[in-house]
């Protein structure tokens, strides 16, 4: 099939690269002339495990093309895919500029038939507003389709290629046809194809997030709970998510989620609501209790330190918003950088991938380390904010070595509460009993 994918971005990327992978040419269009300039020339733009190998091989056998040019680019295409930033506006309602700027330029040059694509996460109503521009100005046939996508970043190809179901909104049975052939590689295993109308899949992407942020957000509350009554979060994890109904995923209390599409998808969902006339209780806790759940440390560790932190040194291991991603999106550890340096604490930073970002949004207010034990050589305590697989087991001998004071304070639970008090480290964590040996 020849495919055109508009916006190379993170989706897009994938989208792209992914069908054609599955032997499908494709062309993807992006108006950033360095960023097609780079991708053409084989240097890939994003952070993505995977990603790299299956690029380069569809890049050098010619199925996988970029252009700056939107009619050049979708000539033919059977397909074509918007892949576009639908930025929260100043109300926290996605805005569809650039959507809709595509949609209309698309009207102006179709000459053929061609099924149009929704692969952003847009509000409901959005593919009935992208059929209007492309009407405004079609001589030609098309249907518009919503097709979320689910793909969670760091994973993205596996979830691409493997999804656990695909949804796609139409009403037309011709685009129907076309979306069954284009998925066709990616269900074999026998996940669903789920059709439906382009509204209910467009709910559908908004809801799935919400819930998922929602059930993260009520294990936090669980977990605060916890410390409260002298639970252990972890039991509570396990108790429950053995329960078929509930399931074992994304149960793991933190310090709250980031990320490009939680936050900014519960709050388009809260503004969908409000436009709708309708009070969505859950979601304004949902985004209360995350905003609040980011610094929950914060207050113990000014505590730890007899209430003051000015004159003293904080690491920070982590600063992705999770791990296997240079994305600092809504970070948890900006947020605590911020609070730290705010009440006076100089702060040292490591992150295997996402340094570089973190050093263009925030420059010299922190010091960037090379290696997590040069981040904690002379701290006076250890923040973790990101669990990377290298945090999980660290030489410990050399941390207490480089450490003024044997204390963490620890926002993912990264390590074992019994370990911790044999090994004589003051540790805190999030839903779990305190360890303190020192004083
Ligand atoms: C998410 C959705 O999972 C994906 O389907 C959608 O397409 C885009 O948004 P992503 O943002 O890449 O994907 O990350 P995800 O792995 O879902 O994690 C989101 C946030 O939740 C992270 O900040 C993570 O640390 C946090 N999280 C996740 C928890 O705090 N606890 C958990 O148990 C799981």
């Amino acid at each position: 099939m020849k495919i055109a994918v508009v916006g190379t971005g993170y989706v897009g990327l994938v989208t792209g690269t992914c069908f054609a992978e599955t032997g499908n040419t494709v062309t993807c269009i992006d108006i950033d002339a360095s960023k097609v300039e780079s991708l053409s020339k084989g240097k890939m733009t994003i952070y993505e495990p995977g990603l790299d190998v299956l690029f380069e091989r569809n890049r050098k056998e010619n199925r996988l093309l970029f252009t700056t040019n939107l009619a050049e680019g979708i000539k033919d295409a059977e397909v074509i895919f918007l892949a576009l930033p639908t930025p929260p506006g100043e109300d926290g309602s996605a805005d569809l500029k650039y959507i809709l700027g595509v949609a209309n330029e698309l009207g102006k040059i179709l000459d053929h038939y061609a099924v149009i694509i929704d692969k952003s996460t847009v509000p409901v109503g959005t593919s009935e507003k992208v059929h209007a521009a492309v009407a405004a100005n079609a001589k030609v046939d098309f249907d518009v389709v919503s097709n979320p996508e689910f793909l969670r970043e760091g994973v993205a190809v596996d979830d691409f290629m493997k999804p656990d179901r695909v949804v796609i909104g139409t009403n037309s049975e011709r685009a129907k046809v076309i979306m069954e052939k284009l998925y066709a590689p990616l269900v074999r295993q026998g996940n669903p194809v789920i059709f439906m109308d382009e509204r209910s899949a467009e709910m559908t992407k908004y809801a799935a997030n919400a819930f998922l942020a929602m059930k993260i957000t009520f294990m936090n509350e669980i977990a605060n709970l916890c410390e409260k009554a002298g639970a252990d979060v972890d039991n509570v994890r396990r108790g429950i998510g053995t329960d078929s109904r509930i399931g074992k995923r994304f149960l793991f209390p933190g310090i709250g989620y980031g990320g490009s599409c939680f936050p900014k998808d519960v709050q388009a969902l809260g503004k969908t609501a409000t436009e709708y006339g309708y009070d969505f209780k859950i979601l304004k806790s949902v985004m209360l209790v995350n905003d609040k759940q980011k610094t929950k440390l914060i207050p113990r560790v000014k505590e730890y330190f007899g209430g003051e932190l000015k004159g003293k040194t904080i690491a920070l291991w982590g600063l992705a918003f999770k791990p296997h991603t240079d994305d600092i999106r809504e970070a948890p550890a900006l947020y605590n950088i911020k609070a730290l340096r705010r009440a006076g604490a100089k702060v040292v930073v490591f992150d295997p991938e996402a340094t570089a970002n973190v050093r263009k949004e925030i420059g010299k207010k922190v010091k960037y380390a090379k290696s997590p034990y040069e981040a904690v050589e002379g701290a006076d305590a250890l923040m973790i904010m990101t669990e990377w697989p290298e945090f999980r087991t660290p030489d410990f001998e050399k941390l207490s070595a480089a450490l003024n004071n044997k204390v963490i304070f620890d926002g993912r639970n990264l390590y074992d509460l019994t370990e911790m008090r044999t090994l004589g480290y003051d540790y805190y964590s999030i839903g779990r009993e305190d360890i303190v040996v020192s004083k």
